[in-house]
């Protein structure tokens, strides 16, 4: 019942299972993986693709000819697909200060260079979506950076990288993804919100939609289930990451569900019933604390734990307790508009309330949120 399979759409980074451990205060606790062996043991679990950094297919294998056609060999050999690629703009010493936003000119066409060099080869795997995580994108100081000029090196580059697709007559369109801070001490465009408003200034709007991550919004103490809400509602959803956080601390890139677990129910279940078509990716880090074979069960984990939440978001819609609770909460009565068809400010205006009788009708939210509590902790 909890078991996935391709039709599921979960999709992995190839740098959340490879993940070697390397922290801030400790080296690396597990081996480099070969991408082959990540596609191979990623299909047998049921995954229907993965994702990558360019410099991630350079894990076991330096030669990128060479990498590049053992990592096709294994998509053929397994079935596996591309659904979306990135690029490293943050690990090499080079981008210290970031790479479309680098004070240093040369760095930022070298950036430009490096993202399109593996747009090409993310169009010839089939990828739809190319994210932009702008990690190294920010500044520790705020007299090391003029942000409103930095955000026109922002936009330069994305004009630029969406008329490279028009040219090219590829069919791809970039997600941005948001972060507040880490690995700078503040992060350009923060937040699902930021980038939102970023994306409607770029030549190409209709291009550029939202990679939001799950823990990202969260360290910044944003409600990830609203953040996602909206970008659907502005039709900006274009991928996204799913993983794990405890609130406003360091990125922890827990599994899914290992967080907050009433808000993945819940993104579970706008997901499931919002109108959100593409891949459910995973972008977490398996514990530093585990070995080899743990990684694998971190990746099931994952899945499994989706697939819990997409049950019970099932069971919980079904629920006539909770359909009468949803009934006296009022919930269905905000889908009717608040004018009628061919009502103006006028109809509203010529009306009254007796205000003291509104202002006591209670709205019983108590009652539906413990039947959710309930139904997560599986008494219902
Ligand atoms: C993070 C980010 C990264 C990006 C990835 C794609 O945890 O800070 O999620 O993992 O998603 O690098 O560019
Ligand atoms: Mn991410
Ligand atoms: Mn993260
Ligand atoms: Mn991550």
């Amino acid at each position: 019942m909890y078991t996935p399979t391709p039709e599921d759409r979960f999709t992995f980074g190839l740098w959340t299972v490879g993940w070697q451990a390397r922290d801030q205060f400790g080296d690396a606790s597990r081996a480099p993986l070969d991408p082959v062996e990540s596609v191979h043991r990623l299909a047998e679990l049921g995954a229907y693709g993965v994702t990558f950094h360019d410099d991630d297919l350079l894990a076991v294998e330096p030669d990128r000819a060479k990498a590049i056609e053992n990592f096709k060999k294994a998509l053929a050999d397994t079935g596996m697909k591309v659904p979306m690629a990135t690029t490293n703009l943050f690990t090499h010493p080079i981008f210290k200060d970031g790479g479309f936003t680098s004070n240093d000119r040369e760095v930022r066409r070298y950036a430009l260079r490096k993202v399109i060099r593996n747009i090409d080869l993310a169009a010839e795997l089939g990828a739809k979506t190319y994210v932009c995580w702008g990690g190294r994108e920010g500044a520790e100081s705020e007299a090391a950076k003029d942000v409103r000029v930095a955000l026109d090196r922002y936009k330069e580059g994305f004009d630029l990288l969406c008329q490279y697709v028009i040219d090219k007559g590829y069919d791809i369109r970039f997600a941005v993804e948001p972060k507040p801070n880490e690995p700078r001490g503040d992060i350009l465009l923060p937040t699902i919100g930021h980038a939102l408003a970023f994306i409607n200034s770029l030549e190409h709007p209709e291009m550029v939609g939202l990679n939001p991550e799950t823990g990202h919004e969260q360290m910044a103490g944003m409600n990830f289930v609203h953040g996602i809400a909206q970008a659907l509602w502005h039709g900006k959803l274009f991928h996204i990451d799913l993983n794990g956080q405890h609130g406003p601390r360091f990125d922890q890139d827990l599994i899914f569900g290992h967080g907050d677990v009433k808000n993945a129910f819940f993104l579970v279940d706008l997901l499931e019933n919002g109108g959100y078509d593409g891949p459910r990716h995973f972008d977490y880090k398996p514990l530093r604390t585990e070995d080899k074979e743990d990684v694998w069960e971190s990746a099931a984990a994952n899945m499994r734990t989706y697939l819990i939440f997409k049950e019970k978001s099932k069971a919980y819609r079904a629920d006539p307790e909770v359909q009468a609770a949803l009934e006296a909460s009022r919930y269905n009565e905000l889908a009717q508009p608040t004018l009628a068809a061919g009502e103006t400010y006028e109809d509203v205006l010529a009306e009254s309330i007796d205000v003291d009788a509104a202002a006591e009708r209670g709205f019983h939210f108590t009652r539906l949120n413990q039947l959710a509590i309930e139904h997560l902790l599986g008494v219902r």
